[in-house]
């Protein structure tokens, strides 16, 4: 693993959720795999006063938990060797002088704003890097999501993010495209001529995409009642995923080259407006029930959740794209808290054979499938039919692997260590540009918009399910069904 070229990691939020539990575990880990040279430096800021030690004594635990059984004690105090802390109000300027005096003489250095913290300070934070001229020629900033809650919130951000720092150096992260099977979907499509030719409608029947948790809304329930599935999962993470699928061939593997195609699919998306968008979509709350054999609450008795709250905690949606590769073709696509099983996946069903000369298979799966599976587990499969073994020809269904779990191979990075390597050498592909973002609001937006305006009653799922009948109903609508039922 090469070693980076000098850099300064500010790490606004550093003390909240997201930076303990993902990037500081995702830091201390590229540390241990010597990817920060001698002067690199990780500086944790936040509006907690507290000192260096105070902070390190905070976010230990939590990356040892995250880390487990690869946590070491002395990288660890090699990791903090190279980690600092400071106060900063993102309000006061008063701190980002301060913050000017810790980071002079490295100008000369890259250096990553990364901004863990609520939307609503990333303009004052973009607009006092730049009025104390903290925005050098390697700065980047790091924008985590969610990035406004329409359109219109979006382009505000955008345009005033856009005044402290240049489009290039602008990195709008989805971690699901930093996840090891997405990348490998990239390649299986890609790097292989086998896939190219069935890519397309007359030899895909449909495509799925599901990503199912089993937490509720955890700590960020304040967050979540405002913000509901179809805005928290489906704008960011279902519809880059369904980019990925879906995407003309790029001519390089250039950051533009790869998202001009992703932003065409998102144009190519058939609005879902008025009844269109009702009848394509489902929505829902979960309700008490249980998980793994232990009783959970529902949404409305879930703490921070207003007792009469209509927030979706679960969206099913079919989509279509209008283009000559995919017209005809459904994308289904479904999220969910509080379901049955941890399960994020991706699945390609192909046409069944044109004339069948051998009995029907054994079982349902008749298809052709690729399987993505991105959690709990990380593995691709082809599902083909071959031969039951004795008399005559039988077909069964069997499995062709890749598993990327392997035990005998080195373990892969997560999603946040490959993104932040990423901002670090200034590789924008993996990273949303400011029209893929508004091309996906404008998708969303009115299926909201619809909800509304039609006062479709919400439907509700017990916890511990697979979501509302409403959604397997709407799959079965065209004689499918969701992989789960299968
Ligand atoms: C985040 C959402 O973007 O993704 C969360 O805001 C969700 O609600 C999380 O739990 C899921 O990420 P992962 O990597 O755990 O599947």
């Amino acid at each position: 693993m090469a070693v980076q070229e000098t850099f300064d990691i500010v790490l606004f939020g550093a003390t909240g959720d997201l930076a303990t539990r993902k990037l500081l575990p995702a830091l201390y880990r590229r540390h241990a795999a010597g990817q920060f040279d001698a002067q690199s430096r990780v500086l944790g800021v936040s509006n907690i006063e507290c000192s260096r030690e105070e902070f390190i004594a905070r976010i230990e635990e939590p990356v040892r938990n995250r880390v487990g059984a690869d946590f070491d004690v002395a990288a660890w105090q090699s990791f903090v060797a190279q980690l600092d802390y400071l106060k900063v109000d993102a309000r006061v300027d008063e701190d980002f002088a301060q913050l000017k005096q810790r980071l002079q003489d490295r100008d000369d250095c890259v250096r990553v704003y990364f901004l863990s913290t609520s939307p609503l300070l990333f303009v004052d934070i973009c607009t006092r890097l730049q009025v104390f001229e903290l925005v050098t020629p390697k700065s980047r900033v790091v924008l985590e999501k969610p990035l406004g809650h329409d359109l219109v919130s979006a382009q505000l951000i955008n345009q005033q993010v856009g005044g402290a720092f240049t489009e290039d150096q602008i990195y709008r992260i989805d971690h699901y495209l930093g996840k090891e099977p997405v990348q490998n979907l990239m390649a299986l499509r890609f790097g292989n001529a086998l896939f190219e030719p069935l890519w397309q409608r007359g030899r895909i029947q449909h495509v799925q995409i599901t990503v199912a948790e089993q937490v509720g809304v955890e700590q960020r329930a304040a967050f979540y009642d405002k913000t509901g599935a179809l805005r928290d999962m489906v704008q960011n993470h279902l519809l880059q995923l369904l980019c990925i699928i879906a995407m003309e061939p790029p001519s390089t593997s250039k950051p533009d080259d790869v998202r001009d195609e992703k932003l065409k699919v998102l144009r190519a998306l058939r609005p879902l407006t008025g009844r269109e968008a009702i009848e394509n979509s489902v929505r829902a709350q979960y309700k008490a029930g249980a998980i793994g054999g232990k009783p959970v609450a529902g949404y409305l008795e879930e703490s921070g959740v207003a007792a009469d709250s209509t927030t979706e905690t679960f969206v099913a949606l079919k989509a279509q794209i209008d283009s000559w590769r995919w017209a005809g073709v459904p994308f289904y696509l479904r999220t969910g808290k509080r379901m049955q099983d941890r399960l994020a996946e991706i699945v390609v069903t192909f046409e069944e054979v044109p004339h069948a000369i051998f009995d029907r298979p054994i079982s349902d799966r008749a298809n052709n499938r690729l399987v993505i599976r991105l959690q709990p587990d990380e593995n691709i499969t082809l599902t083909l039919l071959a031969k039951n073994p004795g008399e005559g020809i039988k077909l069964m269904p069997v499995n062709l692997g890749l598993d990327l779990n392997d035990s005998h191979k080195p373990r892969h990075m997560d999603a946040y260590e490959r993104l932040l390597m990423d901002v670090v050498k200034g590789n924008l592909t993996l990273f949303m540009r400011r029209d893929e973002l508004d091309a996906a609001w404008r998708w969303i937006d009115p299926i909201r918009a619809s909800w509304a305006q039609y006062e479709e009653p919400l439907k509700t799922y017990t916890a511990g399910s697979w979501g509302p009948s409403a959604s397997s109903a709407l799959i079965s609508r065209q004689g499918l069904a969701w992989s789960d039922e299968l």
